[in-house]
């Protein structure tokens, strides 16, 4: 997508941390911003923020594992807006912490439906229409979590890694469509997705940051969710398929990728 300015974006979970700081990115580069959340009340304080900024913005309030929910959007952005041309899959859920053990049947569905079937929902709503308008971009909000397996994190890394999967598929089928997919792989981020996800754990609202934030959303020294939104924009306008914010997990991946070939190095020596 070379032009964003006059532009739609549709930004799931962009009540406050990445979304809104995407959603702001947004607003900089002259598009107009359809934000959306499941929390009502921060999406409206959020909403009103960057419309007293000088932003085009429609608050929509959706469960992404809603489907109908989904349906009742696309009808009001398409009346209200117009046609969506950048759709940003990015609600999620983390389950930081919670060992395999401790991942009871309700967390893992929760966590698959928004981290995952929520992706599937959005592009299913919107690519029809995306193609319809002659092309757009889809941008999909995975961590470093979906690059790198870590302990603690099953559901959250299966899930980030599942949507680095089909990222790369939609990128491959959606090529010759002008229609742009890229997967957004972040590190720490500054944002309150550790209380936001207390009620995928099955924990009541709390105000209280974790004590240990390392490695954490509440941890201060995270990045500034304005400055992920720029790169991502500056990501979409080059149409990077993999959106990294994080270079110190470099040498993270390389060693993941080193354990692959390593395994194509055994398969080798077992066929010889
Ligand atoms: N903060 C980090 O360090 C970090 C790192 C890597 C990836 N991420 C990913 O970034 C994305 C945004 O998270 P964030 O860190 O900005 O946290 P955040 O809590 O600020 O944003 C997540 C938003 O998603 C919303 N949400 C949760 N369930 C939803 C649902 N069912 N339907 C619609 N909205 C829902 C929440 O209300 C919240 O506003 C997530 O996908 C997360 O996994 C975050």
């Amino acid at each position: 997508m070379d032009e964003l300015s006059g532009k739609i974006a549709f930004i799931t979970g962009s009540a406050g941390g990445i979304g809104l700081g995407i959603a702001r990115a947004c607003a900089q580069a002259g598009m107009r911003i359809v934000l959306s959340d499941i929390d009502e009340r921060e999406l409206g304080d959020s909403a009103a923020q960057l419309t007293d900024a000088g932003a085009d913005v429609l608050a929509v309030p959706l469960d992404v594992t809603d489907r109908e929910g989904w349906a009742r959007a696309a009808g009001r952005v398409s009346e209200e807006m117009g046609p969506v041309q950048l759709l940003v899959n990015n609600a999620g859920a983390s389950t930081f912490g919670m060992r395999f053990e401790e991942i009871g049947p309700a967390v893992w569905d929760r966590m698959i439906g928004i981290n995952l079937t929520g992706v599937y929902n959005g592009v299913h709503t919107f690519l029809d229409a995306m193609r319809a308008a002659g092309g757009g971009h889809i941008v999909t909000t995975s961590s470093m979590g979906g690059l790198v397996g870590m302990a603690a994190l099953a559901p959250y890394c299966a899930t980030k890694f599942a949507v680095v999967g089909l990222s790369e598929v939609l990128r491959a089928e959606l090529a010759e469509e002008q229609i742009g997919v890229s997967v957004l792989c972040p590190g720490g981020v500054r944002s309150r997705l550790w209380r936001t996800s207390r009620p995928v754990r099955g924990l009541p609202d709390s105000d209280t940051p974790p004590s240990d934030v390392s490695g954490q959303s509440a941890n201060p020294a995270g990045m500034d969710p304005f400055e992920v939104g720029l790169r991502v924009l500056e990501a979409v306008v080059a149409d990077e398929p993999y959106i990294l914010t994080h270079p110190e997990f470099r040498d993270a991946v390389t060693e993941r990728h080193e354990r692959l070939l390593h395994g194509f190095d055994r398969a080798e020596a077992f066929t010889k």
